[in-house]
């Protein structure tokens, strides 16, 4: 087979995904406004695991009670048996992939252009953050997921905890050995609600991308804290901070992606293809010379699986991350897989998807057939819309 590597299956805690490829997390605006399981939302999963992924992170699930509408919640039970379904949905379509859930805390915005800070939260609210992630996870592992990733990346809570851009003081802001604190009582507190036996992976920021957020200077020493705590993999992503965004207009909250930190998270075209491959080598290594051989995920503008073997055959990763590529076209791995690479229907970082977003919209591909909310099954590059964008726009 042509790409052995990215072919080769891993497993992680006595679970195997059967190919290196993970669809990362992606918020799909698909929920109900409560943040109830749709069917459009199966829909969605379902034909994402039609496609070969050898793992799928369910988007951001909120773990908090406060408002956040048409984002998918696990902020109590009554979320349990929706998930559950759609579990059961996925797995009727095909059992293979390993499907997790993103657990998310976050701060709070308002209209007012006001947002919550780390720096906002009394000693006392902290505990209640740790609970938040415990009871999530109680709840990811009654609806039947085969892995729980915590998010401690892009404008989140436990990211901020850990950015530069803390400026709390002794025990949890301040020093980097603080900032770690709370992050890594949610972790270990997770742990021991989950088990030992059940894989718990991380997403971190490799770098903030903002003045004074921090860089891979930071992200490896955290990487490999989070390498000695045990946990089972590392995702490096980039990027998504409000300390440079954009002054919201009047009557809007503030958008972590409007500033040059957020165009960071998901590269559009006119970065380079890989675009954050140096921040999961510089991981990679760091954690490996500690002594550590956490499975670390590399994502970003990632488009061919040429590239992707690439990375992993020069050491840069161990899993390959892939979120609009497979919005796009779900099958981009069977497709690699039977050679037939020229059916990939490119994304082509026009970012489409990720605007939709911070309109509050349905997350839908500019590719797909204008009204539809899934790729159409089979979907070759003839049916697309626009595979590249003009000539004169290219640079
Ligand atoms: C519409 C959209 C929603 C996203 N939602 C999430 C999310 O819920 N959690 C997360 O960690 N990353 C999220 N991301 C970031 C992706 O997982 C990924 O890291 C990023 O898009 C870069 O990878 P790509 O080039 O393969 O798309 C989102 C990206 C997009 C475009």
């Amino acid at each position: 087979m042509k790409y052995q590597k990215l072919f080769t299956p891993l497993t992680i805690r006595g679970l195997t995904f059967p190919n290196r490829i993970m669809r990362t997390s992606m918020v799909s605006g698909l929920a109900t406004e409560e943040g109830f399981v749709t069917d459009a939302l199966k829909e969605r999963y379902q034909r994402e695991a039609g496609g070969g992924a050898g793992s799928i992170v369910v988007e951001a699930a909120v773990i908090l009670p406060s408002r956040s509408s048409y984002n998918l919640r696990i902020s109590d039970g009554s979320f349990v048996d929706g998930l559950r379904h759609l579990m059961d949905a996925i797995r009727k379509v095909n059992p293979q992939p390993k499907v997790g859930i993103q657990i998310m805390h976050f701060l709070k915005i308002a209209r007012s252009g006001w947002r919550q800070k780390v720096e906002d939260f009394k000693p006392e609210e902290l505990p209640i953050i740790v609970e938040q992630h415990v009871k999530a996870a109680g709840r990811a592992l009654s609806a039947g997921f085969d892995f729980i990733e915590i998010h401690m990346a892009h404008a989140y809570t436990l990211s901020s905890f850990l950015s530069r851009s803390n400026k709390r003081s002794h025990p949890y802001g301040g020093r980097l050995e603080n900032r770690l604190r709370l992050p890594i009582e949610v972790y270990r507190a997770v742990r021991e609600t989950v088990g030992d036996r059940y894989p718990l992976g991380v997403r971190i920021n490799g770098e903030d991308f903002t003045i004074e957020g921090n860089t891979l200077l930071q992200s490896t020493r955290i990487a490999r804290r989070l390498a000695r705590l045990g946990v089972d993999y590392i995702s490096v992503s980039a990027g998504s901070r409000f300390e440079d965004a954009a002054t919201p207009a009047p009557n809007t909250p503030p958008d972590p992606m409007s500033g040059y930190s957020g165009h960071r998270m998901s590269p559009a075209w006119w970065f380079p293809d890989r675009t954050h491959s140096h921040l999961a080598e510089a991981i990679h290594n760091y954690v490996r010379a500690g002594g550590y051989d956490v499975p670390i995920v590399t994502v970003g503008k990632i488009r061919t699986p040429l590239q992707a073997e690439q990375l992993l055959e020069e050491n840069k990763a161990d899993i390959i991350g892939l979120c609009r590529p497979l919005l796009c076209d779900p099958d981009w791995p069977m497709k690699a897989r039977e050679g037939r690479e020229k059916d990939i229907v490119k994304c082509t970082g026009c970012n489409w998807c990720l605007e939709a977003d911070s309109r509050y919209e349905k997350v839908t591909c500019s590719r797909w057939p204008k009204g539809v909310l899934a790729a159409p099954s089979p979907f070759l590059p003839s049916m697309a819309g626009p595979s590249e964008l003009p000539e004169d726009a290219s640079l």
